[in-house]
């Protein structure tokens, strides 16, 4: 093989209650990556397009080739010489999993060029390892979905203990963008270490329903349990708009909405694509008021994560 072009999608991490353990794919939008062979050892960046030149163009410091470098050395391959381009479809500091994306079709890109020497799951732990050079935390519940599609729990980081769970097929996510930029690392930075235990029984109460009623297709009990007490109220600061957005999506029939990730994207879920696009519509209607242009993606729940596109 000397040529891959391969898709990831974008994703929703935390899912309200599931801060870095709970996240699902979407259909898009989603990165492109393409990978050619070179005769000289070594991974060179070609060209990156939709990032307006904000991501570095050396090798060695950005999340893509990172994790393309890690698989090499791990395979004790570092003979092998590629030139990598990467297709951004999404904003960066979006909360759409955008790092996530741009490593995970890398990651697939690359061992779909040397013949799938990995299995998916074994491509996680590259996959987290672009998150840690992008935004300085190893958290996989972006990297997760977007590699394995579906939705993905993390039960444990060390070790690493990720599996999928089965969701309703009519279950719908609205995903609106405002057009603002949050930085994950300072979206981070000002979450509180400590939790009361007050929260923590709340927020394991959620947990468990969440997942329970996505299990059992109940989606009153997938409604209560979108419900997230320690991240959300902190990060709701940095979306202008927050709450007013938040009820315009539950004033039309969402199961629930919070933020995308580390925001500023808010998601709903709901019941049906009808729904998800009418919800949509409603949040984004609300920033407008507010003078704040948005982009409205409407979809399932991917359960196919990464593709290949293309190969020669
Ligand atoms: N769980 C991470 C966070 C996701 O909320 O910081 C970042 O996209």
């Amino acid at each position: 093989m000397n040529y891959i072009k391969a898709f990831a999608p974008a994703t929703v991490a935390n899912v309200a209650c599931g801060f870095d353990i709970f996240g699902f794919a979407v259909d898009e939008p989603g990165d492109i990556v393409e990978v050619r062979r070179r005769d000289e050892p070594g991974i060179v960046i070609m060209d990156i397009t939709g990032d307006e030149g904000r991501l570095p163009r050396d090798a060695s410091r950005n999340a893509v080739t990172v994790v393309m470098q890690h698989l090499l050395k791990k395979l004790d391959r570092l003979d092998v010489g590629c030139e990598v381009t990467l297709h951004k479809n999404m904003p960066l500091g979006s909360g759409m999993g955008s790092s996530a994306a741009s490593a995970v079709a890398g990651v697939f890109a690359i061992n779909e060029l040397l013949g799938q020497p990995f299995t998916r799951h074994q491509l996680l732990p590259f996959a987290i390892e672009g998150e840690r050079i992008a935004c300085g935390s190893a958290h996989a519940d972006n990297v997760g979905p977007s590699l394995l599609g579906g939705f993905v729990v993390i039960r444990s980081y060390q070790p690493l203990d990720v599996f999928t769970v089965p969701v309703p097929d009519s279950l719908h996510c609205t995903l609106v963008h405002p057009d603002i930029e949050v930085n994950t690392k300072d979206a981070r930075y000002i979450l509180r270490n400590e939790v009361s235990l007050k929260n923590t029984i709340s927020q394991m109460g959620n947990v468990a329903g969440l997942i329970t009623g996505l299990m059992k297709e109940d989606f009153d009990l997938i409604s209560r349990s979108l419900v997230d007490v320690i991240i959300e109220p902190v990060r709701a600061i940095l979306i202008p708009e927050f709450n007013e957005v938040k009820q315009a999506a539950l004033d039309n029939d969402a199961l629930g909405c919070s933020i995308s990730g580390a925001g500023p994207s808010m998601f709903a879920l709901s019941k049906s694509r009808l729904e998800a696009a009418r919800i949509g519509k409603a949040m984004q209607e609300t920033f407008e008021l507010a003078g704040i242009s948005s982009k409205l993606h409407v979809s399932g729940i991917n359960k196919e994560g990464p593709k290949l596109l293309e190969k020669r």
